[in-house]
């Protein structure tokens, strides 16, 4: 290991700001997703420079039918472009598009230590019992993800809560970059953005389990291909308390389902959940779920059919991934060769 206390600062960045994130291609997208990262991204592309990337290299860190990656990818910018995000002001691409993301991953698989990665709780939870037979990507997976981020020097980065760790080794990678090869503020240290209420949507099925794609459980998760009808059916059917709505966020706190329910219509109104409590305390579920419903078919059902609009004509779809790739590696290839030469190899 180097000494870092006889090295320089990691230093302050001063570059323009920049947002990136991306979601993986590995299953139907679901509200969760939307919440916690879709809806941010179409907010932020109004303030900052954006890009939003399909991360089909991490998702073959898990087995994924090679006959149906490509079409998987495109779903995710359809969903993209049908949550809002405009491909003329986001730069919106396929991640294996870039070569700059893995080469830069080698790169910190040699500054990241063994130590920062033992710790990810999501390696953990995906490995399960298996460890052995699990993936060396997906060990590494969050060194690909530090690449991701600071190829672009990305400075804000949109996600859900359960990215939070992964964010935190990205900053730990950054600073330790800077600081190894004297390079004070090169990278900045990015903020992750996860504030509000849907930064971390639970299952409708179980208030302790988080929404994901992976549950055996349609009616865990509102998909974002959902119809109407489906998506009031599953509100209709989530699990919920015989308690009306209580008047304090103390009070909704220590009760998992109701919680989850009221942000996730908060998140959907745009609001605070101490506002939807306002309107709802006191009132039961027979009340509340049907102005949920109503809610969440007028927020997620348009945004369905314009997908499913979107990927009748993959040619255009293709296209708007072709040109943001084409965007994006301008954006990477600079930042690469800096830091080829700051590492030291030849020719660089
Ligand atoms: P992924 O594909 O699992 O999820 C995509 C985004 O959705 C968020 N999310 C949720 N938010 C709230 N409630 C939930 N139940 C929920 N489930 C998922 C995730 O936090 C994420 O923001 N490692 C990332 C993809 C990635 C990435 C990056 C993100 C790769 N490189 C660089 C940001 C920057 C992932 O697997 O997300």
């Amino acid at each position: 290991m180097t000494d870092q206390a006889e090295k320089p600062p990691v230093g302050v960045y001063s570059g323009p700001s920049r947002v990136l994130s991306g979601v993986q291609p590995s299953g139907a997208l679901h509200l969760g997703n939307y919440l916690g990262a879709l809806v941010k991204f179409t907010r932020l592309q109004h303030e900052i420079d954006t890009f939003i990337f399909v991360a089909d290299l991490h998702a073959i860190t898990v087995w994924q039918d090679p006959a149906a990656l490509a079409q998987q990818t495109r779903e995710i910018a359809a969903a993209y472009i049908a949550s809002g995000l405009d491909p003329d002001k986001a730069t919106i691409f396929p991640q294996s598009a870039v070569r700059e993301h893995a080469e830069l991953s080698w790169i910190f698989n040699c500054v990241a230590r063994l130590g920062w990665l033992d710790r990810m709780t999501q390696f953990k939870e995906k490995s399960g019992k298996h460890k052995e037979r699990s993936s060396v990507g997906l060990y590494t997976y969050p060194v690909l993800q530090a690449a991701d981020i600071l190829v672009y020097k990305a400075t804000h980065v949109p996600v859900g809560e359960d990215q939070k760790q992964h964010l935190e080794l990205t900053r730990d990678i950054a600073g330790k970059f800077n600081h190894d090869f004297n390079a004070p503020g090169f990278f900045p240290i990015p903020d992750p953005l996860i504030q509000g209420p849907g930064a971390r949507v639970m299952s409708l099925r179980d208030g302790s389990a988080k929404m994901s794609k992976s549950d055996p459980s349609d009616y865990s998760r509102i998909n974002l291909t959902d119809t109407a009808d489906d998506i009031a059916a599953k509100v209709k059917k989530a699990r919920t308390d015989p308690e009306p709505l209580p008047e304090t966020l103390e009070e909704l706190a220590a009760r998992a389902e109701a919680d989850n329910l009221v942000g996730i219509f908060a998140a959907l109104a745009g609001k605070a959940k101490a506002e939807v409590l306002a309107d709802y305390a006191g009132k039961g579920f027979g009340t509340f779920k049907p102005a949920l419903a109503e809610l969440a078919v007028e927020t997620l059902a348009p945004v369905g059919e314009r997908m499913r609009g979107l990927l009748g004509d993959p040619a255009v779809l293709d296209a708007i991934l072709a040109k943001g790739a084409e965007k994006a590696r301008e954006a990477a290839a600079p930042t690469l060769a800096e830091v080829k030469k700051l590492v030291g190899f030849w020719g660089a």
